[in-house]
């Protein structure tokens, strides 16, 4: 067969995904493998998969049936399609993924990238590798972040994966079974990273991991860094004029990192902070080790050093033995907090993980009513805090043409997406922008002259929802 040239990715879960799905590009391009957004035009589809929940698992085997489809027509017109499940989804079935979709020719697990060479070359020859080892750190090594003309084309913002794995073993969750333990990537090996990241162009990068402040990466005087440190050298990296980071655990907030959000303009006032439930029966059973109070305590001392500061959060509801009196907890909590951005979701039974073989699952009936009302309220909650916003002089980092011609679209420092006029040449500009209305999910502004471009934001304009002229 000729060396297939065209390759078609499909991304799936958590923003580790996109990372890794572009480290993956990265590593096949000088394979000769261009990315094609056409399936039907790829010689290689590779789906990049998720087992959160037992719908993200599914949706794969719906998506290997369409891709069985454009294999076979390929097959008709003469040309081979080598199909590859990477992800989470690879790593927990591994071989069974062949068994129940035969049109698979390779599975890799998420620590295996760097093999991705060798395993396409058995696949090739017909031979229908697995590989799920782990290998997380060999993995960072053997896939350097791509050449530069790639990371322009990849625009202003941009993920960067700091940590992998997870210790915390939530009774619910497969995240440390499919991405094994936790490790943290030295010091060194991320500033290169975002020095070559600023270099091309991107304004803002989101440190990743699944739990992205127990970070504990190796610092250049050979002891172990955390997250707070590690901003606080990347925030000296020129032209990175926003830092965020994602996803943090309650128990991993210290005050190295409270004190980053004091002290650092660049680290954008947003935190997503996930809670799971306000009941701490439910906590417990969980095994998240820490009480709803702790939680509260923690958003006040956030609160205190950054008064403007936006919290976003992951809900589960109908977690096995999760009563009415628990999930009211979960609703009182989220109105203490009062949320800007929230994600919440169905309990789910993983197969393996502790809680699935609970006896006390809660019916779907229940879980339904319950997620209705949550988001009813979550809902309401972020509309608050965007009409907050109405008539603001805020910043927005413009990162693409917008929605209609002549209209560019950026974030605020807090994450809503802004759609603004604005001519291209601004793309990669923060600019000062009045907001003038407020959409259903993204802030319509407006420029203001002089057209400064401000880095940072201004420290003393806390943004409650109850500032609303
Ligand atoms: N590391 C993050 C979460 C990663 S998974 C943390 O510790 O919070 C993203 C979210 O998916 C979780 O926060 C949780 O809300 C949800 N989730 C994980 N497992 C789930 C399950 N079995 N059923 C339903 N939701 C789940
Ligand atoms: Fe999953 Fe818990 Fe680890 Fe988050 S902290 S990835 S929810 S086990
Ligand atoms: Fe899904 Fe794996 Fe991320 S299970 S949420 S893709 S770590």
């Amino acid at each position: 067969m000729t060396k297939p040239a065209k390759v078609f990715i499909k991304t799936y879960g958590c923003q580790m995904n996109v990372y890794d799905s572009e480290r993956m590009s990265d590593a096949l391009a000088p394979a000769g493998f261009e990315e094609t957004d056409d399936m039907a035009a790829a010689d290689l589809v590779v789906l990049n998969t998720c087992h959160i929940r037992e719908k993200a698992a599914e949706k794969v085997y719906s998506e290997l049936g369409r891709v069985r489809t454009v294999k076979e027509a390929r097959e008709r017109d003469g040309k081979k399609t080598l199909v590859a499940v990477a992800g989470c989804v690879a790593q927990a079935e591994g071989a069974e993924i062949v068994r129940r979709a035969p049109v698979v020719d390779l599975v890799v697990g998420p620590q295996s990238y760097h093999r991705l060479g060798d395993l396409l070359d058995s696949a090739r020859a017909g031979a229908k590798p697995v590989e799920t080892e782990f290998f997380a750190e060999e993995k960072f090594k053997g896939l350097p972040a791509g050449r530069e003309s790639r990371l322009r084309a990849r625009g202003v913002t941009a993920f960067l994966t700091v940590q992998e794995g997870c210790d915390k073993f939530c009774t619910f969750c497969v995240v440390p079974y499919t991405r094994g333990a936790e490790l943290s990537r030295s010091v060194d090996e991320i500033v290169a990273e975002a020095e070559r990241l600023a270099d091309a162009g991107v304004r803002e990068v989101t440190l990743l991991g699944q739990n992205v402040n127990a970070f504990h990466g190796a610092g250049p005087d050979g002891k172990p860094w955390g997250l707070g440190r590690l901003l606080y050298r990347l925030a000296d990296i020129p032209g990175l004029d926003r830092l965020r980071y994602t996803t943090s655990h309650p128990r991993d907030m210290d005050e190295e990192l409270i004190a980053a959000h004091r002290d650092l303009p660049a680290l954008m006032p947003y935190l997503h902070l996930p809670v799971q439930s306000g009941s701490d029966r439910i906590l417990k059973a969980m095994n998240r080790r820490h009480k709803a109070a702790d939680y509260l305590r923690l958003v006040e001392r956030i609160k205190e050093v950054r008064p403007d500061i936006a919290l976003s959060g992951d809900f589960i509801v109908g977690f096995p033995g999760e009563t009415d009196a628990d999930f009211d907890d979960t609703m009182r909590l989220i109105e203490t907090v009062g949320y800007a951005q929230a994600f919440s979701f169905k309990y789910s039974p993983r197969p393996g993980t502790p809680a699935a073989d609970l006896e006390t699952q809660v019916d779907e009936a229940v879980k339904a009513e319950r997620l209705a009302r949550l988001q009813a309220l979550l809902t309401e909650q972020q509309k608050a805090f965007n009409a907050g916003c109405q008539g603001r002089t805020i910043d927005v980092l413009l990162e693409r043409p917008g929605r209609k011609p002549g209209q560019l679209a950026g974030r605020s420092p807090w994450l809503q997406p802004v759609q603004i006029d604005a001519p291209a040449e601004l793309i990669g500009e923060i600019v000062a922008a009045r907001v003038d209305a407020i959409g259903s999910n993204s802030l319509f502004a407006s420029l203001v002259e002089p057209r400064a471009s401000v880095s940072g934001i201004p420290h003393a304009a806390p943004l409650p929802a109850e500032s609303v002229a």
